[in-house]
């Protein structure tokens, strides 16, 4: 019986591999530790809480003894580790949050997952959830391969950078198991309305402005949520020791024209006349040091393990918008509070 640990399983990601996971091995034990932090929502879990093979544990990967003692006391054999600090603009105003999460967070996980293998790392994995962030800012051409150099850019994708180099250098050092992944934008149900889609969404319901940053001429590559659960279990199966995989949905849109299309399909859903929502585009300061293209080249994951996304891209965001319309209280509960104050700030000039 396999004892995989999830870490970050109340985040938007997480929560989709988690119910992915509890429903399609139900021999494993699933175990979720996340710290719950405004990003996590054990709502988004309610429909698997009670599962026999699910157990939630609420603590903080940045306290080294208490990983030390869950390892200990559970014994893990692999890891999937998805807790991270994920929003550029917060790493912007906050970079430490993120060295101490995305860093420091998860070298504790490598040394607690090295003293307990240390006697026997057969069928034990640890499975590295990054971003294609890491590999820095492309111009009009070309893509991100697995073997383009780290070039990264924001205090995030730095984060996140170093944490892939420590994953790799334990394997390197202590012969450590290990796999990465590094992925492109996600959007879809659960994702905390800070970053682009699903701001917008719950702004155009509410007819407030969309702060599009700069021109709106960024381009980013955008992946259904459950289509990265699905690589992940991919990966996390079938992948190889030590290989990295590069996960994107072939799916390239400039921020002005995916924020238009939404726009467009919102009206149909609320009613509204055709034009009404894209009246509400507003363009604001850029963000710092904001990249200007990110793309990513799957075709090692599509060739070596035959994975593709399943979804169009506008009948993910249809899905996605209906998600959002139907799950009201959701949005009320996330949206209030800490949220909001840090909202407020953020788009105060807008
Ligand atoms: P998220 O912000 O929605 O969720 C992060 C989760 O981690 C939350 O549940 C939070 O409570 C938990 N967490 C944060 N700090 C913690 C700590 N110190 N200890 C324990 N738990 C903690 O993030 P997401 O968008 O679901 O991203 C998940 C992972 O995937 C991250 O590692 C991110 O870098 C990576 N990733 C995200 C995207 C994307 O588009 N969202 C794309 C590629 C890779
Ligand atoms: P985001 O969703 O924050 O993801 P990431 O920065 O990790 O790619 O942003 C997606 C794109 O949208 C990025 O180019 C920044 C831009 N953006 C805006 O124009 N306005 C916004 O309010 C936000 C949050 C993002």
């Amino acid at each position: 019986m396999k004892k995989v640990l999830i870490t970050g399983g109340a985040g938007f990601i997480g929560s989709h591999l988690v119910r992915l996971f509890i429903r399609k091995y139900p021999d494993y034990s699933v175990y979720n530790l996340d710290a719950l932090t405004y990003a996590g929502n054990l709502e988004n879990l309610m429909d698997i809480q009670d599962h026999e093979n699910y157990t939630f544990i609420k603590g903080n990967i940045c306290d080294a003894a208490f990983i030390d003692a869950l390892f200990a006391e559970h014994k893990f054999d692999s890891v999937i580790h998805l807790a991270a600090e994920s929003h550029v603009d917060r790493s912007i105003t906050d970079p430490l949050a993120f060295v101490n999460t995305n860093v420091i967070g998860t070298v504790n996980l490598l040394n607690a997952a090295k003293k307990t293998w240390a006697d026997n790392m057969d069928d034990c994995r640890f499975y590295h959830v990054s971003t294609d962030e890491v590999y820095g800012s492309l111009g009009d051409e070309g893509f991100f391969l697995e073997d383009t150099s780290y070039d990264p850019q924001s205090p995030y994708s730095a984060s996140k950078a170093s944490s892939d180099h420590f994953v790799r250098a334990y394997a390197n050092t202590y012969k450590l198991p290990v796999v990465v992944s590094n992925c492109s934008n996600n959007y879809g149900p659960n994702q905390f309305p800070e970053k682009l889609l699903p701001l917008c969404i719950n702004n155009i319901k509410h007819s407030k402005p969309l702060p599009i940053y700069g021109k709106g001429e960024n381009i980013r590559d955008w992946l259904y949520v459950i289509d990265h659960a699905t690589a992940i279990d991919s990966v996390f199966h079938q992948g190889k020791n030590g290989d990295t995989y590069n996960i994107g949905g072939f799916n390239e849109w400039k921020n002005i024209d995916i924020v238009r299309l939404l726009c467009d399909i919102m009206d149909k859903k609320l009613g509204r006349d055709e034009g009404t929502s894209q009246k509400l585009i507003t363009f604001v300061k850029d963000r710092a040091g904001h990249d200007m293209r990110y793309a990513i080249d799957a075709s090692k994951i599509k060739d070596e393990l035959g994975w593709i996304p399943s979804l169009q891209f506008e009948e993910g965001l249809e899905n996605t918008v209906d998600w959002y319309l139907e799950n009201e209280v959701w949005l009320e509960n996330v949206t209030s509070g800490a949220y909001q104050s840090y909202y407020d700030k953020q788009y105060s000039n807008s």
